[in-house]
């Protein structure tokens, strides 16, 4: 039964979606999981109690998290009965938690998008975000409210935005990882249902405690916590224009450089603000706390002494993958087709990195949207009009702050000619003959890219570069980036490299 206010909010959403282009809800009313929806939602609520400021609002959804209690009160305060006013609504006998006049469905929806879970491999309280990364909501709101009373509770030793985030969650799972308590200590990924119908969002491999969407969450809360930490900052804000800045513009303007506000940049966001000895004490300080609240007996019986080298290893491994190395956009989420046939392995690790341009696109992608098409494109023309099995990159460059996976770190490529199988083919975005890509567009190949590679163990440390032109009689990568990248360190004039071998 839909009723006349039901119907009212609908109608207004929907002209709100429709205004901004944003995922629509889906025909049943039931929002698609997009960041979109859950911003509109809110800026529903927030319209519904006009005196609400961001600490209210997130205050108000902690009773929906899926969190241990007693820690997450030691970090930030008991809430008071004012923050949770609207749940104990007596007109709403099946109990509406976010109150009467508050439209059912989107309670519901908001509830679901709260209560971080996995079970199976299908991970819930996740949504797919503009920029085509998924995050968990409830680390990212607990980040905010933690921000936000940063300066007024503080503990010893500890950063409460970190340990709230973050710290607790991936010191345990690798300290429970280590004890063979869980078969991975990290990640994995995951893939949607549908990217424009986003329901149901599958994991890619084995749950760890933390995946990708949870640490995606984590590291945006702490971003957008210490943003909001900063002294002095009016407090006249609220949450959905907060939201719809660092995620919704990230969709729609051009990023200038990566320390703009915006998830497209969380990662070097992040570095910039915990560096791996921070995280590693914060790591531990949080864990510590845990075991001193909790009643685990596992956790309980824990010696001290045995925690640090886990959790110090640990978050070394993880500051590599999920800092350093650049985010990679893997092939469900730009809607690849599948491979041809059989995919031949690479023997790694390879020796060499040849970079090139796509020419066609000519113009670089800013948006997850338009670097998914992009790559679709290119591998709909290499799979129908060249015949090959698979688009031919290795990886591409987007100019919206990720790396896409075109073969990937495993499969050989079709990129440049006679030399597949010995270097991954890495492609810029765009026609670059007269002018080069942005600045943290070339740094995310020629530095995160690399050093990434190198660690992996699927690049030789002393990996040489070369253009397409040093191989093949092309163009390519352009006339403008062959002359940046053979100011790259590890560029090398093909003669002296490639004056013995056969091919
Ligand atoms: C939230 O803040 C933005 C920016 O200050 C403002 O334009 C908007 O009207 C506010 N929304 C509500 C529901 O108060
Ligand atoms: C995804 O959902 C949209 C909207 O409901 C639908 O039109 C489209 O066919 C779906 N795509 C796939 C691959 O199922
Ligand atoms: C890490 O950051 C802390 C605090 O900002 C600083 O004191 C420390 O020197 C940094 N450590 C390294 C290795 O950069
Ligand atoms: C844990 O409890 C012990 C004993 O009460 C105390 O000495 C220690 O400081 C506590 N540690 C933390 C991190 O709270
Ligand atoms: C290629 O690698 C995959 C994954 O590691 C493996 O399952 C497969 O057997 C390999 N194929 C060949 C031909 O070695
Ligand atoms: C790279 O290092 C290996 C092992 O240290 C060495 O054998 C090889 O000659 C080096 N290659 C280049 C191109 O410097």
């Amino acid at each position: 039964m839909v009723t006349a206010h039901f119907a009212f909010l609908q109608l207004l959403l929907l002209s709100l979606l429709l205004a901004s282009g944003v995922a629509m809800p889906t025909e049943e009313g039931v929002p698609s999981f997009h960041m979109d929806n859950v911003i509109q939602i809110i800026e529903e609520l927030e319209r519904l109690n006009p005196q609400w400021e961001i600490l209210d609002t997130v205050q108000y959804f902690r009773q929906w998290h899926n969190y241990n209690n007693a820690y997450l009160e030691h970090l930030l305060g008991k809430l008071s009965p004012a923050s949770q006013g609207l749940k104990q609504d007596p007109k709403e006998p099946q109990g509406n938690p976010m109150g009467q006049k508050f439209s059912p469905s989107y309670s519901s929806f908001l509830v679901k998008v709260l209560k971080h879970q996995v079970i199976g491999d299908v991970e819930s309280g996740v949504v797919l975000t503009p920029d085509g990364t998924s995050v968990a909501v409830s680390p990212l709101i607990i980040g905010i409210e933690a921000g936000l009373k940063r300066n007024t509770r503080v503990i010893t030793g500890l950063d409460s935005l970190i340990a709230a985030t973050l710290g607790k969650d991936l010191g345990l799972s690798l300290l429970n990882f280590r004890n063979g308590l869980q078969s991975k200590a990290l990640g994995p990924n995951g893939c949607w249902d549908n990217i424009s119908r986003a329901q149901v969002y599958v994991l890619l491999d084995d749950p760890s405690p933390v995946t990708d969407a949870f640490i995606n969450g984590a590291m945006d809360g702490v971003v957008l916590g210490a943003h909001l930490s900063i002294p002095d900052k009016p407090n006249s804000y609220n949450l959905s224009a907060l939201l719809k800045d660092y995620y919704v513009s990230s969709g729609t303007k051009k990023p200038k450089n990566d320390v703009d506000l915006r998830s497209n940049f969380r990662r070097s966001l992040f570095a910039a603000l915990v560096n791996v000895s921070v995280l590693q004490d914060q790591a531990l300080a949080s864990v510590l706390l845990y075991k001193n609240l909790s009643s685990d007996s596992h956790l309980v019986a824990l010696d001290e002494t045995r925690l640090h080298d886990p959790v110090k290893q640990g978050i070394q491994e993880f500051y590599e993958t999920y800092v350093e190395c650049p985010t990679i956009i893997p092939r469900c989420m730009w809607g690849a087709q599948p491979y041809k046939g059989t995919p031949t392995n690479l023997t790694l690790p390879l020796k060499f990195v040849y970079i090139h341009h796509t020419y066609e696109p000519g113009q670089p992608c800013t948006t997850f949207e338009q670097c998914a098409a992009d790559m679709r494109s290119m591998q709909r023309f290499h799979q129908n009009d060249r015949q090959w099995d698979d688009i031919g990159y290795s990886f591409v460059a987007g100019s919206d702050g990720y790396l896409y996976e075109g073969r990937g770190w495993f499969w050989v490529g079709a990129h440049t000619k006679g030399h597949n199988s010995l270097g991954y083919g890495v492609s810029f975005i765009g026609n670059y003959m007269e002018e080069i890509p942005a600045g943290f567009t070339l740094s995310l190949v020629k530095d995160s890219f690399t050093t990434c590679g190198v660690r992996k163990g699927h690049l030789v440390p002393n990996y040489t570069i070369h253009g397409h032109r040093q191989l093949v009689a092309t163009s390519c990568p352009g006339d403008a980036l062959y002359s940046e990248i053979s100011t790259w360190k590890h560029f090398k004039d093909v003669q002296k490299i490639h004056q013995q071998k056969s091919k």
